[in-house]
């Protein structure tokens, strides 16, 4: 990196690629690294700068991967380390940067430490790596505390000589003890496994767990899921954001620091901004997701909101924003906004807001593609939180099909054999990337155009937000230092376009009026 020039993650566009759906090269229905190996070129199209792959080490599947056995291994369904070498190779020549996930706060209750603890004493050097625990009540069939899974039910599952395990998602994912010093050193030496390897950084799974308070306090029985995002500032959760967390930051980023160009992103699910934005002081994680656009409705208050907060939560720390509107656990923003036409056209609109903006963006596969969150049947339904939520929660597999490449039936090219893993809806046909490619008006072209411009026009300069004032369910910024203009219509009404050369409309304009449901650039 040449001095003071901006590192590269400062204004990249990211791909999350969820490994399982994106593309299968050998015919069983399930995406692997080969299949991405072989999509390449269509990443380098879309004009992407860096791929974040979900978890694809060897893993008994019970959470897709985020139930890690070994991690400094390829699960066999996904392919072998041959194959990980050949993708970075490839996507290094495509000029792709490579990071991949990191599972710290758990692993698999299939992981040879857990298999060591259940046949260890308790008490033993082997528990002590877990955070096993004897119960409450009567010969302790009590859980120790009333902490309950973020996917459904208790967070404590018992084992046979009685003692209790805490996993804050599934059974299968028991939590690791962070005050254990092997555990820590195991980290740093996946790190170095896959640094090694080439990688150019880490998406860290749970940023915000990992460390737990002494003691193990109740929680506080209105605290959610932190998933649903609504936690609200009074409510005492002690199973996540504890202060310890931050040494384990620390811990990564000195080992980063070593392989100078490599970086990580926290998945920061904590609703007060100074709280979060501790994660990313100078010497703990170089950026931290943050789910402020997920959580807004189409609403330019709410965005503008959203924006505001992302910014202000960063401003102090010299980290650069994150913008999301989707990802694998969350429902697709098409859908979010309204689903079919209204949606997809409002979806449009936000691509070219998040685009606008400052900093970093995630796009989340097939949001290119403008794919809306599918409504599987029960019996497809593969996600833990359908049944440890007794059936009353559907889960994340809607957000999770597989992408349609081309064709008109289903698996549409995702596998060579026709196979898919979750049901394609077989109206996708007019969503493929082949249907989509030549289409001027597609979602695929829009989200070309714009990374295209954004990559190329000197107008995205500059890290501050200039409000305009707007009409109501309307808003505009400029980028300071670039002078881009990004205007926003969620309202029933056309409103007159603010003063500029047009760059880029998320949808048909109508003279010099900003239709609804629309947005658009301007220099
Ligand atoms: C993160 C992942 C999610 C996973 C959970 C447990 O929130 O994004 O998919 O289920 O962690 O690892």
């Amino acid at each position: 990196m040449d001095e003071g020039a901006l590192p590269w993650w400062q204004n990249a566009v990211f791909y999350q690629i969820y490994v399982r759906s994106f593309a299968d090269s050998d015919g069983d229905g399930v995406g692997d690294l080969e299949g991405i190996r072989s999509r390449l070129g269509y990443l380098e199209l879309l004009g992407v700068d860096a791929l974040w792959l979900t978890p694809f080490f060897r893993s008994p599947m019970a959470d897709h991967g985020y139930d890690v056995a070994d991690p400094r291994d390829v699960d066999p369904l996904f392919g072998d380390l041959a194959a990980f070498d050949a993708l970075v190779a490839d996507a290094h020549g495509h000029g792709l940067k490579v990071t991949i996930d990191l599972v710290p706060n758990h692993t698999s209750d299939q992981h040879v430490w857990f298999q060591q603890a259940l046949r260890s004493a308790p008490g033993s050097r082997e528990r002590g790596r877990y955070l096993f625990r004897d119960g409450q009540g009567h010969g302790g069939s009590l859980p120790p505390n009333n902490w309950t899974s973020v996917f459904g039910g208790p967070a404590w599952t018992r084992v046979p000589d009685g003692q209790w395990y805490l996993h804050l998602f599934a059974p299968q994912q028991p939590d690791l003890n962070w005050d254990d010093s092997e555990v820590r050193a195991d980290l740093v030496q996946t790190l170095r496994f896959w640094l090694d390897r080439g990688v150019d950084g880490f998406r860290i799974d749970v940023a915000h767990g990992m460390a737990k308070p002494a003691g193990l306090p109740d929680m506080d029985p209105n605290a959610v899921a932190i998933m649903a995002g609504t936690q609200s500032h009074d409510v005492v959760d002690p199973r996540f954001d504890n202060d310890g967390v931050h040494d384990i930051h620390r811990l990564i980023r000195k080992v980063l620091d070593g392989y100078p160009g490599t970086m990580a992103v926290g998945e920061i699910w904590v609703e007060r901004d100074d709280r979060f934005a501790f994660y990313v002081r100078p010497d703990e994680l170089h950026l931290g997701f943050n789910f402020k656009l997920v959580e807004a409705d189409f609403d330019a208050d709410s965005v503008r909101r959203a924006i505001d907060r992302s910014l202000t939560a960063v401003q102090a720390t010299g980290a650069a924003p994150t913008w999301t509107l989707s990802n694998h656990d969350v429902v697709r923003h098409v859908t979010r906004y309204g689903g079919g036409d209204l949606g997809t056209r409002r979806a449009r609109a936000m691509a070219l807001v998040e685009l606008a903006l400052p900093g970093v963006t995630f796009i989340y596969n097939g949001e290119e593609l403008g794919l809306p969150n599918v409504d599987l049947p029960d019996w497809a339904l593969q996600d833990p939180v359908w049944e440890r939520s007794g059936h009353t929660e559907r889960g994340r597999d809607g957000c999770r099909v597989p992408l349609p490449w081309e064709g008109e039936i289903p698996s549409f090219g995702f596998s060579r054999a026709g196979a898919a893993w979750l049901p394609m809806p077989t109206h996708w046909a007019g969503l493929t990337v082949e249907a989509q490619l030549e289409d001027p008006e597609s979602m695929l072209s829009l989200y070309r155009h714009a990374l295209e411009i954004r990559k190329t026009s000197g107008a995205f300069g500059g890290e501050e937000l200039e409000w305009y004032g707007a009409p109501p369910g309307c808003f505009a910024f400029r980028r300071k230092g670039g002078g881009l203009i990004c205007a926003l219509n969620t309202s029933a009404a056309p409103v007159p376009l603010p003063p500029g050369e047009i760059l880029l409309a998320s949808g048909p304009m109508e003279g010099n009026q900003l239709p609804p449901e629309t947005s658009v650039w301007l220099v």
